[in-house]
């Protein structure tokens, strides 16, 4: 018998302004054509005027409990993961839970960028695991279009905003690869590629800053370093991409998700795919999917999925889970 973090609930957000390619015509030299082309995306959403990370978080988060049929005071724990928290401090994650009305518990942000959610997945499934918490809200929650350089078409016609929420909770599963649950887990960074994407602000500036990224570098990073980390993920409990009901890849470009899903050997098929309308949302990009996917109809329980991401850092990492 072994412990398992096991999906409870899922939930997520999406602002209401929805911003086609067509838009950036009017102020960029830039196509809807060329968009889609390199990049996958049709549209994106972006938060209003005042809402912030943790509003489209605390929105995520009730659906997530509705999902559930869970109240606020049955979470031990809340992990966020976010770039773009409303302030410097408090974290995005104390206003969540003041937001949900949660009395009890601890709540806390981590930092990985794109590759976010992964790491907050593989944190509280180690607060699962080691007893300290029984239920764990994650989430994923970003408002990039706050860090953009409108004037930079090479980033600004890439992102969006959005949360996804995601409910694990103890159970116990046989310890092999046939149970529900987080099942294995493969996190990496390499702290050297700083410049290839970062925010040129940030507290020691004085300024929030704008995002800035050499794309092609990134891209090259992306396409190896992702199937590289599945193929561990899924090794490390003797398993392979033909195992794989769902492949639910951070969602930057469906190019790199399509040369991802070609060297793990899955057809696109069995790829979650949600960029064409949310864009790159970073660290809400893999619960936005899981939501989406979940909600047409796709993943059902018992699949098992293979999400992983990469970005800042850079860093980047896989979940694979039984849902
Ligand atoms: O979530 C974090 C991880 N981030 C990513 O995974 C993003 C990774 N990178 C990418 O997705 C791609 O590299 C991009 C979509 C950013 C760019 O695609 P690309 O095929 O690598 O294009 P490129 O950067 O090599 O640019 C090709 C050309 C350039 O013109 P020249 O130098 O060849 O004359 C760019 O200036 O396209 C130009 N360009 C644009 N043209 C029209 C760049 N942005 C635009 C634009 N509209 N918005």
């Amino acid at each position: 018998m072994e412990k398992r973090s096991v999906v409870r609930g899922i939930g997520h957000y999406l602002p209401e302004r929805v911003v086609e390619n067509a838009e950036f015509e009017k102020t960029l030299e830039t196509s809807d054509e060329w968009i889609r082309s390199r990049s996958g995306i049709e549209r994106r959403h972006f938060a209003a005027e005042g809402q912030t990370t943790s509003d489209m978080a605390i929105r995520a988060a009730r659906a997530a409990l509705d999902d559930a049929g869970l109240g606020p005071d049955d979470i031990d724990a809340i992990v966020l993961a976010t770039s773009t928290a409303d302030l410097t401090f408090p974290s995005a994650a104390t206003m969540v839970q003041a937001g949900l009305g949660m009395t009890r518990g601890f709540a806390f942000d981590v930092q990985a960028v794109c590759a976010g959610f992964i790491y907050a997945m593989a944190n509280a499934n180690a607060l699962i695991l080691s007893g300290q918490a029984e239920r764990v809200m994650v989430i994923g929650a970003e408002t990039f279009s706050r860090i953009m350089d409108w004037t930079d078409r090479g980033t600004c016609v890439l992102f969006g905003d959005g949360a996804g929420a995601l409910i694990l909770e103890a159970a116990t599963g046989a310890g092999t690869p046939a149970d529900r649950g987080i099942l294995s887990v493969d996190l990496n960074s390499d702290g050297r590629q700083r410049d290839i994407l970062y925010v040129d602000g940030g507290v020691s500036t004085g300024i929030t800053g704008h995002l800035r990224m050499q794309g092609k570098e990134v891209f090259r990073h992306a396409v190896e370093k992702l199937s590289q980390t599945a193929h561990t993920a899924l090794e490390k409990i003797g398993l392979s991409g033909q195992d794989v009901d769902w492949l639910v890849p951070h969602q930057a470009n469906l190019r790199i998700i399509k040369a991802t899903a070609q060297r793990l050997q899955l057809p696109m098929e069995r790829v979650i795919v949600t960029v064409q309308d949310h864009g790159n949302t970073s660290a809400a990009s893999i619960p936005l999917a899981l939501s989406v996917g979940k909600a047409q109809g796709h993943i059902k329980p018992g699949d098992l999925l293979v999400t992983e991401a990469i970005g800042g850092g850079l860093a980047w990492g896989s979940v694979v889970l039984r849902w």
